[in-house]
């Protein structure tokens, strides 16, 4: 069985990652330090997968820890999930951000390249296109100067990879670049964790939905839009953790060093408007919502050309909006018994 580490494996999309790999034959070796996830998330992969994880607590920017885990364990390939996403909050403390997204990379390939881990897929995301010049965007759009320091420390880590894996003729990389991640496993054991007041959007909504807050407010409604609100590409957390077992298949069957960079969305965009009203009509639930201005640094629009990961990885999302909205509200119940 190969064993895969996965940096951050506790958090939002390292854990439907684990599961996926877990059924896919993997055996993935969980380092975490717990900073935005909980300690009950290892019970919870047990008991979908029927497999006790491997589970470090610890710092992967702690070349010490790392090395030993690589000591004990023979890894094939390591997905870096392990970072700080907090748009806003990186803003506000933007060395927060780059001590810990760019210093955790740079261990992770140290510790790899020492081990002869030649196998990397890195969580990199659709920040990087800033507000494309054309829909849908494609693998090869200019990289816009991004609007925040987690977005920059996004952009400089998919360059040291590519600059770390030019001056070796062994290593492999795919930089996936996710749009909007939501939804929960269907089985409503794990899901989305937000700390305090979430940001994202379709938190927001199911802790409105849930009584937990009082009125969503929805970031503009006179963008250039058939409705006037913005336009995502959201992906089931599942159809994404999936593209992780797509792209080490990819890897496996590489025989010469490649860095690759691909897009995991559905390739459909959808409106923050269209996305409340398919919530209310899935769940039955009436949201409230007032119309706030818009939010700075937010892009018009942008999804996903999906066609490369097709191509490439042979992975195309298979789920519904609705089937995360379902799944969305039903992890958000949970959390309120
Ligand atoms: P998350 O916060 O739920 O998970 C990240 C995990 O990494 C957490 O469990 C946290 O405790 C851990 N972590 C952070 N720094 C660490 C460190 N130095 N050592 C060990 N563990 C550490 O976030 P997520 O939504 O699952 O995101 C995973 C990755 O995907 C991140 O790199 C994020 O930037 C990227 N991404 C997320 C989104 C999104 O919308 N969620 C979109 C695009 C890209
Ligand atoms: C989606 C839409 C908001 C909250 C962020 C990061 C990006 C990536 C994914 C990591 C926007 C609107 C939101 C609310 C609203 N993460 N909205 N009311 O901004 O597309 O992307 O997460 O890489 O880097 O920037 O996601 O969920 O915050 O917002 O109207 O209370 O919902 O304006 O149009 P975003 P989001």
């Amino acid at each position: 069985m190969k064993k895969i580490l996965v940096t951050g494996g506790m958090g939002y999309i390292g854990s439907h990652t684990c599961v996926e790999l877990s059924q896919a034959g993997y055996l993935p070796i969980i380092v975490d330090n717990l900073e935005n996830s909980k300690i009950w998330i290892k019970d919870r992969l047990l008991e979908i997968t029927g497999v006790d994880i491997p589970f470090y607590q610890a710092d992967c920017a702690d070349s010490v820890v790392l090395n030993q885990i690589f000591e004990e364990h023979h890894i094939e390939g390591v997905i870096h999930f392990a970072a700080n996403k907090a748009v806003g909050e990186s803003v506000q403390n933007p060395l927060k951000y780059y001590h810990n997204n760019i210093n955790s990379l740079l261990t992770v390939l140290e510790v790899s390249e020492k081990h002869n881990c030649q196998n990397l897929v890195f969580s990199s995301s659709c920040t990087v296109y800033g507000e494309p010049d054309t829909l849908p965007v494609d693998e090869s759009a200019t990289i816009k100067k991004a609007e925040s320091p987690y977005g920059s420390t996004k952009i400089f880590c998919e360059t040291i990879i590519e600059d770390f894996i030019r001056s070796s003729n062994v290593y492999k990389s795919v930089l996936l670049r996710y749009f909007n991640p939501i939804g929960a496993h269907h089985s409503s054991l794990i899901g989305e964790l937000p700390l305090g007041v979430p940001s994202n959007l379709v938190p927001f909504i199911t802790q409105t939905a849930a009584g937990l807050r009082d009125s969503l407010v929805v970031f503009g409604n006179n963008y250039n839009t058939a409705d006037g609100s913005c336009i995502r590409d959201f992906i089931h957390v599942s159809d994404l953790a999936q593209a992780h077992v797509k792209a080490f298949e990819f890897l496996f069957a590489q025989s010469q060093s490649t860095c690759t960079a691909i897009n995991i969305g559905t390739g459909q965009g959808y409106s923050v408007l269209q996305l409340i009203q398919d919530f209310e009509k899935t769940t039955g639930v009436k949201l409230n919502y007032t119309i706030g201005p818009k939010r700075a640094g937010d892009v018009e629009a942008v999804y996903a050309d999906a066609r490369k990961a097709k191509e490439t990885l042979q992975w195309e999302a298979k789920r519904s909006i609705k089937d995360s909205l379902r799944d969305a509200w039903n992890w958000e119940k949970t959390l309120l018994k």
